[in-house]
């Protein structure tokens, strides 16, 4: 089937479309409704199916002749473990330990927090959530207690599920404090915390409120799949958004499962039975949707590795994987890669032999820039596949759709908008542009399934973040253009969220946590292009009145304050402490002239500049610092 067949159906038949894709699933009820509006005027899929996606990732392939297949394989360098799960195996450890968060009062539609590191008790535990038709919500193990607790107001799990620590390059960081703290802090409790506890660092435990998980299951009563409704939510994501309140997106049941089903073969060219690697972390969409609940519930086995790219113990780590478990596709950040290259430039711990049986290489996470994608395709020999999408979508909105037909790649592009995404180039006021103009990346309504039906508890939100823009369309918050045919380029975000080793942050959020400082009188956060991790925080910072002889102590009070209240992922590593802001005479801090100055790009003052000289000062302390860096090849 090509490509454009496939794509200009699901855009002039979506109902039909989408249908067929969901007849692949497995339902307790197939949906006589393909796409519908519900009571907010949201675009629904499959408002009256019902189905369990938990049943879809494990007991439908146990009772399909799969149980003896690997479900699960883990690989942890920085334990020295590896252990397979076959789905029987997996099943077994699912059901039960839905039948401990039964016991603990976790029922339909409760919510359920997650925070834990890759361990396979992660999956285990997001997978019995939703069995029980509950809502999980997995926090990235890299957050800082404040981070957490934000999120358990937000969500008001019934319970929280832990770990006593997880595993850094060369320390181990004990995640039960960070729990302790993030409950001290927060206004909601939970009935109860399980954790699970790692022999690298016990924990202590709170007698009457947290149980050790290996005790929750050997009184656990292995619990079936309950259904629940298509529209049902299956978890809530958090993601940074402009403001310092991270927005809980939503995923439901029904259109999750059809649309990740369908990538899996349309997206990814896998089959059944074979192995599938992401290389992120179950804290991220990409954990979610291709560590999780893709290649289960297509029936493929998933690696999960609990390690880095580089350093654990060394460069040659993502090839030795892909050999030991004929891993046939490998999805990781480019920011994975340039980590590669850099430890190994002539990947000298790359034998193309062992690599025989991966056929494709995908990226995602931020911009694959050029000399990434030129030298990973270099020292592997393999198809590599820049694909664009965001925790709001659940799958790719662009790729190079390779399980449909292989087009020709272009170093920069993420190639063609997935069937489904009617992709857009806007500009300001909304009218579509023509190729090759840069504007705001937008996607027509409606969106296809999986994506978000809202934000968790705030529908308005949604609205007014995402669908207000642009009438009848949705606003990524991603800049770009189209070429002559058909190509799609993403160039950046137009807002202010930055993407620093994949992972996506709010410079809001950091200004919000700089501010609280007793000496800050004004700040500004920027994203500055790095070329290892893509980007990284800067922090300008304008003091109060006397404090101007405590700059260097606050500059290292400021990093130390961002690492405890967002969390060490955040590497906001400089503060730099300046004489005055720019800022337009209504007081605009005029960041994106900052961001270009910090880029080495050609910049012009704006008329409405308060004070042209602001920038002068900048541009030298940057230059001084040697903060003023060169783009990014490409
Ligand atoms: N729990 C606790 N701390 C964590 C953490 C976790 N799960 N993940 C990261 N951190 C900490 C790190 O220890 C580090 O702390 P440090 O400042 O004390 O060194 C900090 O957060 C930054 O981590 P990271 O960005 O991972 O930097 P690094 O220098 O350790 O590794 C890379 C660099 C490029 C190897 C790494 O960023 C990487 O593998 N990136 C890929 C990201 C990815 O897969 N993203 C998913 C999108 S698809
Ligand atoms: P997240 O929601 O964490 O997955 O981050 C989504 C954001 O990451 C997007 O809005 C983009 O800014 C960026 N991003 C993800 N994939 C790509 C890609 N292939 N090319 C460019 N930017 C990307």
């Amino acid at each position: 089937m090509s490509y454009q067949i496939e794509y200009q159906r699901a855009c002039a038949e979506p109902e039909a479309f989408w249908r067929e894709q969901a007849q692949a699933l497995d339902w307790f009820k197939f949906p006589k409704t393909v796409l519908s509006q519900d009571e907010h005027g949201m675009d629904r899929w499959f408002a009256d199916g019902e189905l369990n996606t938990c049943y879809l990732a494990l007991d439908h392939h146990v009772a399909n002749g799969r149980a003896d297949q690997a479900a699960l394989i883990y690989d942890s360098p920085v334990t020295d473990t590896k252990k397979t799960y076959s789905y029987q195996d997996l099943l077994n450890e699912v059901a039960l330990f839905a039948g401990a968060l039964k016991r603990q009062g976790v029922a339909k539609g409760d919510t359920v927090v997650i925070y834990m590191p890759m361990i396979p008790q992660a999956l285990i535990a997001m997978l019995a959530v939703a069995r029980l038709g509950a809502i999980h919500s997995v926090v990235f193990g890299g957050f800082a207690a404040h981070e957490l607790a934000v999120r358990i107001d937000d969500a008001k799990p019934k319970a929280i599920v832990s770990a006593s620590c997880g595993i850094e390059v060369c320390r181990t960081i004990a995640y039960k404090p960070l729990l302790d703290e993030a409950l001290k802090q927060a206004q909601h409790s939970p009935n109860a915390c399980i954790i699970y506890q790692r022999e690298q660092q016990l924990a202590e435990l709170q007698p009457g409120r947290d149980l050790d998980w290996n005790a929750a299951m050997s009184d656990a009563t292995p619990t079936d799949c309950t259904p629940v409704k298509a529209t049902d939510p299956l978890y809530i994501l958090y993601t940074s958004g402009t403001t310092g309140k991270p927005k809980g997106v939503v995923r439901d049941n029904g259109g999750h499962a059809v649309a990740l089903n369908y990538s899996m073969q349309a997206i990814y060219n896998m089959s059944p039975g074979e192995v599938f690697w992401a290389a992120s972390d179950v804290g991220w969409v990409v954990g979610h949707s291709y560590i999780v609940y893709g290649p289960l519930i297509y029936g493929c086995t998933t690696v999960m590795y609990e390690g880095k790219p580089i350093m654990t113990p060394n460069a040659g780590e993502f090839w030795r994987v892909c050999k030991e478990y004929d891993v046939k596709t490998l999805f990781a950040a480019p920011t994975a890669f340039r980590a590669i290259r850099k430890e190994d430039p002539n990947a000298e711990l790359l034998n193309k032999a062992d690599l025989a049986g991966l056929r494709v290489i995908f990226m995602a996470g931020e911009r694959l820039d050029p000399p990434t994608y030129e030298w990973t395709k270099a020292v592997t020999g393999k198809c590599i596949v820049d694909h664009w999408w965001q925790t709001e979508t659940g799958w790719a909105i662009c790729a190079n759709p390779i399980g449909l037909e292989m087009k020709i790649a272009k170093p920069g592009s993420s190639t063609v908008p997935s069937p489904g995404f009617q992709v857009h180039v806007l500009d300001d006021q909304g009218e579509p542009l023509p190729p090759m103009e840069q504007g705001s990346i937008a996607i027509k309504r409606p969106l296809p399934p999986s994506c978000l039906p809202t934000i968790w508890g705030d529908i308005e939100r949604f609205k007014s973040s995402y669908l207000n823009v642009y009438p009848g369309y949705y606003t990524s918050g991603d800049g770009g253009y189209i070429d002559e045919d058909g190509y799609v380029f993403i160039m950046g975000r137009t807002d202010d969220v930055i993407n620093v080793a994949g992972h996506r942050l709010s410079t809001g959020e950091m200004e919000e946590v700089v501010a609280m400082h007793d000496a800050v009188a004004e700040c500004c956060v920027i994203g500055i292009n790095d070329d290892l991790k893509g980007q990284l925080p800067l922090g300008l910072v304008l003091l109060k009145n006397g404090y101007e002889e405590q700059a260097d102590t606050v500059q290292e009070e400021l990093i130390a304050l961002v690492r405890q209240e967002i969390g060490a992922l955040a590497c906001f590593k400089i503060a730099m402490v300046v004489p005055r802001l720019p800022k337009t005479r209504s007081g605009k801090i005029l960041r994106k002239l900052l961001r270009q100055i910090a880029s080495g790009e050609e910049f012009t003052i704006p008329s409405t500049i308060d004070d042209p000289n602001s920038i002068y000062d900048i541009q030298e302390l940057m230059a001084e610092r040697g903060l003023i860096v060169e783009k990014l090849a490409g």
